[in-house]
């Protein structure tokens, strides 16, 4: 049995209907701290920081695997500093015991693109390298790769992750965080024509369509235990745009699509990130390898939005 903690989010609600469609639906619990009409049963209520509840849960519906998903994203962790370090940190030491405890097998845990920081090299930025991240987010992601490899080295839990670039989809709405512009932008196109971007035109990130990311996500948990080799989080290589890139590849599109730009706080974190990602790790260790570019993933966002 599979339990997705923080299933209403960007990539819960993804992950869940992709786990359901392997796994059967009864097989996977959906849990949130709000009530989600799109989550059908089975479905928790739960609090990702209450930590006898997600017992609990595990106990009730002899839970072995956990993708735990509850997290604040970059931007609404620097307004909430304390509660951002508490939710990301400690609801993931809940989920490590579990597993230290042998209650159960196996866990994913995302990591970012946000453990990178000023000082690290920004192109094709390698897996192990200076990270310096100066971002609450990007420290709690990282205090928790080194905690996550930690628990496998010392005690062998079988915990999985993965630095997620900025994940687009048309399924599912991000809340909070830097790389956002990228799904609003196509809201936008086709709802009103125009843009107010709040990142500068040239702008790089690392960035990756939803269906590769949910993919990336699932590869990793059925890859062969011997064969998983970074216990940390793995760097992911999608697809690098800047804000006029994407643009560009809308108005192929949609003809009279406009932007104009309008820099706010965002735009400090995403120039303390890198530009693009060295995932050879990850294509050595498991097999990775990504689909869609900007042009096939604009294709198809505008086709489903329609
Ligand atoms: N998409 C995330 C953010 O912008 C990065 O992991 O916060």
């Amino acid at each position: 049995m599979i339990l997705v903690i923080g299933a209403g989010g960007q990539v819960g609600q993804e992950l869940v209907h992709n786990l359901r469609q392997l796994y059967g639906k009864e097989k996977v619990v959906a849990s949130d701290i709000r009530e989600v009409k799109e989550l059908e049963a089975p479905f928790e209520k739960l609090n990702a920081l209450d930590e006898e509840a997600i017992k609990k849960v595990v106990e009730k519906h002899k839970i072995k695997e956990v993708y735990h998903l509850a997290a604040l994203l970059s931007a609404t962790a620097e307004k909430q500093i304390d509660f951002a370090w508490k939710l990301n940190m400690q609801s993931l030491f809940y989920i490590l015991d579990l597993a230290k405890e042998k209650v159960i097998d196996k866990i994913f845990w995302p990591s970012s693109i946000a453990v990178f920081g000023p000082n690290t090299p920004r192109e094709n930025t390698p897996q192990h390298t200076i990270t310096d991240p100066n971002t609450v987010y990007g420290i709690s992601k990282l205090a928790g790769e080194r905690w996550c490899e930690y628990y496998a080295e010392k005690f062998d839990v079988d915990v999985r992750s993965i630095r997620y670039p900025g994940l687009i989809g048309y399924k599912t709405l991000p809340g909070g965080g830097t790389t956002d512009y990228a799904v609003d932008i196509y809201h936008q196109a086709l709802e009103k024509r125009e843009y107010s971007c709040f990142l500068k035109e040239d702008t790089y990130l690392p960035m990756m369509y939803m269906e590769d990311a949910i993919r990336a996500t699932i590869e990793l948990m059925q890859a062969d235990k011997k064969s998983i080799k970074i216990r940390s989080s793995y760097n992911l290589a999608g697809i690098s745009f800047s804000p006029k890139e994407i643009a560009a590849s809308i108005k192929e599109i949609i003809p009279d699509f406009k932007i104009t730009y309008h820099p706010d706080s965002r735009q400090n974190i995403a120039d303390s990130w890198p530009k693009s990602i060295d995932d050879s790790s990850a294509q050595n260790d498991w097999g990775w390898k990504c689909k869609y570019n900007l042009q096939s993933m604009t294709k198809d966002m505008i086709k489903h939005l329609k």
